[in-house]
C-alpha cells in the first residue's frame, strides 16, 4: 500500500557531516559527458537509499512527514512526465479539471456550500500566507484602502491573533505581507491546549485593525483544536476574517470517528488542509480552501501572455488569479488518485489505525516509570520525557538521546519545547506500524535516556 523505501533504517547512522559527504560522494563531480540515464538513476538511487529516511519504518515517528501510498506517489509520476501547469487553460486543461475536482470534494467534506472554492499550494506555510494575504487586503478594503497598489502604510494597528500553540508560519506570513511580526496578538491556551475565547474577546476589545483570527485546528505537537465555533462568532462580532489551519487536523474529516473533533470548519472564510501529513500523500499537497470564490479577489489578474481578458471572456482561462505562483505543478492529480482508490472510508481507516496507535503509545509511556507523558494522543501525536534520577538534567538527557537515536540511526523521534522544557515527541503517522513496534521503540528511547544519564553523571 505504501511506497517502499529499502534503507531498512529510519535514518542513516553516522554523523550529519559524514552522512552528507558521503552522498556527495556517490554524485560525483558533474561529468562533462553524461554517463546516460541507467547509471544516473543508479546512482540517485544510492544516494537516496544509503542517505534518505526510511517513513515505512515503524521506527520513523518525527514529524507530519507520511509514507506516501502508492497510488499517491505514482500518480504523482504521472503528472510530472505531462509537465502541466495550473496557471492557464492552454498549460493543462485536465489538470485544472483535476484540480476543481479535488478543491470541490475537499470543500464539500469540510461543509462548505457550493460557493466554496480553493487553489493548492506548496505546503501549509504557503497556504497559511496565502490566506492573510486574502485576510490583509479584506481588512483594507473595509477602511477604503487598496493595500495591491498602495503598500501596507496606511493599515494602522493591523492585528492577527493566534494562539500560543499556532504554528510559527502565521508570524512569518506577517512578516511577509508587510504586517509585521508584531501584528501578531499571542492568545493565551487553556489546559487541554485550545485557545481561550475569553481571552481573544477580551484582546480584540483591546484595539488596533483586526485583521485576522487563526484558530488551530490541529496544533503541531499535540494535535489540538481550537474551540471553532465560539472563535467564529467572536472574531465575526469584530469584523475579523477567520483562518483555520487544519494543516494537520482536517484529515480528521476522513474518520466517521474523528470528524467531530473539527467541527466548525465552515463557519471559517479560509482553512489550510495539508494532505501531505494525515492524507499520506508526497510533498507537497495542500489545499487553501475560502468559504467563496469571490474571496479570491485580490489574486485576480489578467496578464497579456496568459490570460487576456478576451480569452478569458471565451473560457480560455487557469487557476493564475487564486494563487501567488504562476507556473504550478499538478498537486491535484495523486490526491484525485488517493480519493478514487481509497474513498473516505478507506482514508478513515488510516486515520483511524494512527489515532489507536497514539493512545496505545501514550498508555505504555503513562504505565512506565521511565516516562512522563506530556500530552498528545488527541491525533496522532504524543509528547513525553524521558525521566532521569536527576531531574536538573533532564532537558540535556532528552536532547542528548535523540541525537543519539538518530546517530545511531535506530530511531527517528521529534523533540520539541513545552513550557521552556526539552521534551519527546511520537509523531505516528504509519498504519502499518505494531503495537510491538511502539514497545520496541520506547524500549530504544529508556535505553538511549539511560545510556545519556549515565555519561552525564559521570561527567559531572
Ligand atoms: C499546524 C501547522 N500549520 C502549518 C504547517 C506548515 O506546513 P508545511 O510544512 O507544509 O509548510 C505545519 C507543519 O507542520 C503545521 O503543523
Amino acid at each position: 500500500m505504501f511506497a517502499v523505501s529499502p534503507s531498512g533504517r529510519p535514518i542513516p547512522p553516522g554523523r550529519p557531516a559524514d552522512v552528507l559527504a558521503r552522498a556527495r560522494r556517490v554524485l560525483g563531480e558533474v561529468p562533462e559527458h553524461g554517463i546516460g540515464a541507467d547509471a544516473a538513476l543508479a546512482r540517485v538511487t544510492t544516494v537516496l537509499a544509503e542517505g534518505g529516511i526510511d517513513l515505512t519504518s515503524p521506527f520513523a515517528a518525527a514529524h507530519l512527514q507520511p509514507p506516501p501510498l502508492a497510488v499517491a506517489v505514482t500518480a504523482d509520476a504521472l503528472a510530472g512526465a505531462g509537465n502541466a501547469s495550473l496557471d492557464t487553460y492552454d498549460s493543462g486543461p485536465a489538470a485544472i479539471a483535476v484540480e476543481r475536482w479535488v478543491v470541490a470534494a475537499l470543500a464539500r467534506l469540510a461543509g462548505f456550500d457550493a460557493d466554496a472554492d480553493g487553489v493548492f499550494t506548496p505546503g501549509g506555510t504557503l497556504s497559511n500566507l496565502t490566506a492573510l494575504l486574502l485576510a490583509r487586503d479584506a481588512a483594507a478594503a473595509r477602511l477604503g484602502l487598496d493595500v495591491r497598489a498602495d503598500g501596507v502604510a496606511g493599515l494602522p494597528d493591523p492585528a492577527v491573533f493566534c494562539s500560543e500553540l499556532a504554528h510559527f508560519s502565521v508570524a512569518r506570513a506577517c512578516a511577509a505581507l508587510g504586517l509585521g511580526e508584531d501584528a501578531v496578538r499571542t492568545v493565551p491556551v487553556d489546559s487541554r491546549r485550545r485557545m481561550r475565547p475569553d481571552a481573544l474577546a477580551a484582546m480584540l476589545r483591546a484595539g488596533g485593525t483586526p485583521v485576522a483570527v487563526v484558530a488551530t485546528a490541529g496544533t503541531t505537537d499535540f494535535g489540538s483544536v481550537d474551540p471553532l465555533p465560539e472563535l467564529a462568532g467572536i472574531a465575526r462580532e469584530h469584523g475579523a476574517w477567520l483562518h483555520v489551519d487544519a494543516a494537520y487536523g482536517f484529515g480528521a474529516l476522513f474518520s466517521a470517528k474523528l470528524a467531530g473533533l473539527v467541527d466548525g470548519l465552515a463557519l471559517a472564510d479560509s482553512v489550510t488542509a495539508d494532505l501531505h501529513k494525515i492524507g499520506w500523500q508526497p510533498a507537497a499537497a495542500s489545499v487553501l480552501l475560502v468559504r467563496s470564490a469571490a474571496l479570491f479577489g485580490p489574486l485576480e489578474r489578467s496578464v497579456a501572455y496568459l490570460n487576456p481578458e478576451d480569452d478569458r471572456a471565451e473560457g480560455y482561462d487557469g487557476a493564475l488569479g487564486r494563487s501567488l505562483q504562476t507556473t504550478r505543478r499538478p498537486d491535484a492529480v495523486k490526491v484525485a488518485a488517493t480519493l478514487l482508490a481509497l474513498g473516505r472510508a478507506g482514508l478513515g481507516a488510516l486515520v483511524d489505525r494512527c489515532h489507536e496507535l497514539a493512545g496505545h503509545a501514550a498508555a505504555l509511556i503513562a504505565a512506565d516509570p521511565s516516562f512522563e507523558l506530556v500530552g498528545g494522543a488527541t491525533l496522532t501525536t504524543v509528547v513525553f520525557r524521558y525521566r532521569p534520577a536527576d531531574e536538573a538534567l533532564a532537558d540535556e538527557v532528552n536532547a542528548r538521546l535523540r541525537r543519539a537515536l538518530l546517530r545511531a540511526g535506530a530511531a527517528l523521534i521529534g523533540r520539541t519545547e513545552v513550557d521552556k522544557v526539552t521534551c519527546l515527541k511520537l509523531t505516528l503517522l504509519n498504519p502499518n506500524a505494531r503495537e510491538a513496534d511502539l514497545v520496541a521503540l520506547l524500549t530504544l528511547v529508556r535505553e538511549a535516556g539511560s545510556a545519556a544519564e549515565r555519561l552525564l553523571e559521570g561527567a559531572a
